[in-house]
């Protein structure tokens, strides 16, 4: 394969989950690629679907009642239908995962030194006292205060930072070349915040990982990532790279979505804040634009579905012509859900 071909490929991804109230489509129609050493990050409303749709590139949806269409190549091959079995051996090896609480990767019952450890030894097998050496080498290199003392202790006397820590040192030892982060920094103060994304973008420099960083935090997407998906609803509405969403958006939710923070200099709010309305439910989507109930915008075209071309180049799924961008973002700017 080609250095330069995607490693990752989503192609109309589909997932939706039976519910008694009726059919959640959690995920709708989803496209996007990633490179190698690529950071990709995600951003969008609570609900809209970040998190179901990169669980699925995992293959850990678990829920008998979800059903997941469309494709994703992974390194040129399909995980979608894979066995449960090839799956984890690639959560095992080049696919690997941060997400906001760490103790959903961590075992309560095992020491960090214990879990790392096994986790060295699956990847590479070497004597216990030579993957030990490399599991507090790991902590060193994550940043962890006095490794040594902590291969011994349990999660639960650690702080969170501490096992986010432990977590991305079980990553580096798998050397992945994907990297899915789901909001690793959340739950953690801006110090430890900051120290993590270090690690996470040392991480992708030494070892060229690609990551998906699903975040709230607009600052975190402006300092790490090359490529940003905005997601809506379960879609994909605009993909740009980083610098280009943030000097020109083109979609009026990603003008609300930007709006909604005070500029990237200065004091921030480290969550985005709401956008007047609610998003629609999954259960009975609007027919054409997902966006038109709360788009200050919308015209008689978005009775129809707009959809995201494919490609690197900046996208958004709206019917707005660059006239009509410029014109309503003035109006939208006036009304001040843009950034001046
Ligand atoms: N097992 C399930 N059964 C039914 N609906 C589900 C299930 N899992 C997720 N959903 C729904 O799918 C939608 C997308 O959820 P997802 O967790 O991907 O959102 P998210 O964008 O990650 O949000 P957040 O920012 O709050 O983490 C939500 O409406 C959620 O309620
Ligand atoms: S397609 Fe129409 S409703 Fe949807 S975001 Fe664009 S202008 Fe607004
Ligand atoms: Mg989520």
């Amino acid at each position: 394969m080609l250095e330069d071909s995607p490693l990752l490929v989503v192609q109309d991804l589909c997932v939706s989950f039976q519910t008694r109230r009726g059919l959640v489509k959690a995920v709708d129609h989803l496209s996007f690629h990633l490179k190698k050493g690529e950071v990709l990050g995600v951003v969008g409303e609570s609900g809209s679907g970040k998190s179901v749709s990169m669980m699925s590139v995992l293959g850990l949806i678990a829920d008998a009642n979800a059903k997941i269409e469309g494709s994703i190549v992974f390194r040129g091959e399909e995980l979608i239908g894979l066995s449960g079995r090839r799956l984890r051996a690639l959560r095992g090896s080049d696919i690997a995962m941060i997400f906001q609480d760490p103790m959903t990767a961590l075992t309560p019952v095992y020491t960090i030194g214990w879990q790392i450890i096994e986790q060295i030894q699956a990847h590479q097998p070497q004597p216990r006292a030579k993957a030990r050496e490399r599991a507090r080498a790991l902590l060193a290199e994550v940043g962890m205060p006095n490794p040594d003392a902590q291969l011994d202790r349990f999660p639960h006397q650690l702080s969170g930072g501490m096992r986010q820590r432990a977590v991305i040192a079980m990553a580096l030892a798998l050397r992945p070349a994907l990297l899915i982060a789901d909001e690793p920094t959340t739950a953690l103060d801006v110090t430890v915040q900051a120290q993590i994304l270090d690690v996470i973008d040392h991480m992708r420099k030494t070892l060229g990982s690609a990551v998906i960083l699903i975040t709230h935090d607009m600052g975190v997407v402006a300092e790490m990532a090359d490529r940003v998906m905005v997601m809506y609803a379960g879609r994909g509405v605009e993909l740009a790279g980083a610098s280009d969403l943030f000097e020109d958006p083109w979609h009026p939710y990603t003008w609300a979505l930007l709006g909604s923070i005070p500029p990237l200099e200065g004091a921030r709010p480290r969550r985005l804040l709401s956008i007047p309305g609610s998003p629609p439910s999954l259960i009975d989507l609007p027919r054409g634009c997902a966006f038109a109930p709360r788009c200050p915008s919308r015209f008689d075209a978005c009775e129809r579905r707009p959809e995201l071309s494919s490609g690197d180049v900046h996208q958004a799924a709206c019917f707005l012509d660059q006239a009509g961008r410029m014109r309503n973002k003035a109006i939208a700017s006036e009304n001040g859900v843009h950034p001046a």
